[in-house]
């Protein structure tokens, strides 16, 4: 009989350190050849397997495999798209597994956040009831760092370390002008639902005087008077102001302080643009001249500031997922199972859990607490990596 492959590919938005999870997952397939003859890796994730656009990992040299540890974005493409439930579309699931059929595919290594546990999860049980069974594993990635059962995700720490970075620096140009000019910068994170990006910012003080002097989190309902107040004694006391806010920041109501107007495949609304609203807000009430930089793209790709821990807990989780898998299943005939959960225990669990409710209550604590779990330091250039490509 033909050896068994596997198909790899990457979901949701992309992070600095995803093609290190890719890496690890192709180096130790291929140190384990006698059990997986070959990796596919999906063009634009799941649908590179529904239109049978997969990319042959075999015919990549090791030093070209070796070189993802070291680039950003989404080396195969990655995809927003949702499978249905099977009842609903009968047919993209057999679409798929006859895919698999043909390329002999055992192994479905699904790289990504939240929903595309649940596709693994989904397509798990399908292959079964269809009766071809694949051993289906989620590994997690996102830079919101807000999957459940994980302690942190890759992605995330180097989002962090950007964050924080990026506040400090852009806090002392505020500083040098705060007197004559400038006196409030604001600087837009994401993470959607989740604060702990721009909790992340607060990594750049080390005293309650130091920027940034506001965090805006998705978690606390936004109250105008208040924040506005707080902007007041800030340039008042310190000569300026260094304000976190992130994507998500809302009113009481659930209302966004801003979205972009748009929906993805997921139907999660786009977030977007909330720097420049609270920016003005500022200037309206207050006069003061400002500042803002919306993060955006920028933070999830910045690998030339990526975290050295990050990068390892990225290539980790690839590792653990395809030694799990072959340690666990014995080749094609396992039974279906998603194991992020427990892939994350293994190979990513670092200590203490940062929760929403203590980033609320709590955010000196929490972001002390988050400078305990991240050491987060340099790795090497793009340009001194490089050397090996
Ligand atoms: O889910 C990760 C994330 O980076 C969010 O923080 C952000 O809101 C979203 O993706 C942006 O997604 P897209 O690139 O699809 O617009």
């Amino acid at each position: 009989m033909s050896k068994i492959n596997a198909f790899y590919a990457q979901s949701g938005g992309v992070t600095a350190v995803i093609n290190a999870t890719a890496c690890a997952v192709i180096e130790t397939v291929r140190k384990n050849r006698h059990r997986i003859a070959n990796v596919y890796a999906g063009h634009n994730g799941i649908i590179g397997a529904l239109t049978e656009n997969m990319i042959d990992t075999n015919k990549e040299s090791a030093s070209t495999i070796a070189a993802l540890r070291h680039t950003p974005g989404g080396a195969f493409g990655s995809a927003r798209y949702k499978l249905k439930g099977i009842e609903e579309n009968r047919a993209q699931y057999e679409r798929l597994i006859e895919v698999f059929k043909a390329h002999n595919i055992g192994y479905f290594f699904y790289n990504g956040g939240n929903d595309s546990m649940d596709t693994a999860h989904k397509v798990s049980l399908v292959s079964k009831h269809l009766g071809f069974p694949v051993t289906c594993l989620g590994i997690p990635k996102t830079v919101d760092n807000d999957l459940p059962v994980t302690d942190n995700c890759p992605g995330f720490g180097s989002v962090a370390k950007y964050v924080a970075i990026s506040t400090q620096e852009a806090a002392l140009d505020v500083l040098s002008m705060a007197e004559t000019s400038t006196k409030v910068f604001v600087l837009e994170v994401m993470g959607r639902h989740a604060g702990w990006i721009a909790a992340a910012g607060g990594l750049a003080g080390t005293t309650p005087e130091d920027p940034p002097h506001i965090i805006l989190f998705p978690e606390i309902p936004f109250k105008k008077a208040a924040f506005l107040k707080r902007v007041k004694e800030c340039v008042k006391k310190y000569q300026y102001c260094v304000i976190v806010v992130s994507e998500g920041a809302c009113y009481a109501n659930g209302k966004f302080l801003a979205e972009a107007g748009t929906r993805d495949a997921f139907g999660h609304t786009q977030l977007g643009g909330v720097a420049p609203v609270v920016a003005n807000m500022v200037r309206e009430n207050l006069g003061f001249k400002y500042h803002y930089a919306v993060a955006d793209y920028l933070q999830r790709s910045a690998r030339h500031i990526a975290s050295a821990v990050d990068v390892k807990q990225a290539y980790a989780v690839g590792e653990a997922a395809v030694k799990f898998a072959l340690a666990g299943k014995n080749g094609r005939h396992a039974d279906h199972q998603t194991c992020f959960g427990r892939t994350v225990s293994m190979a990513h669990r670092r200590g203490a859990t940062f929760t929403h409710r203590q980033q609320g209550e709590n955010g000196a604590a929490a972001i002390h607490q988050q400078r305990r779990i991240f050491d987060h330091r340099s790795v090497p250039p793009i340009s001194a990596a490089s050397d090996s490509r």
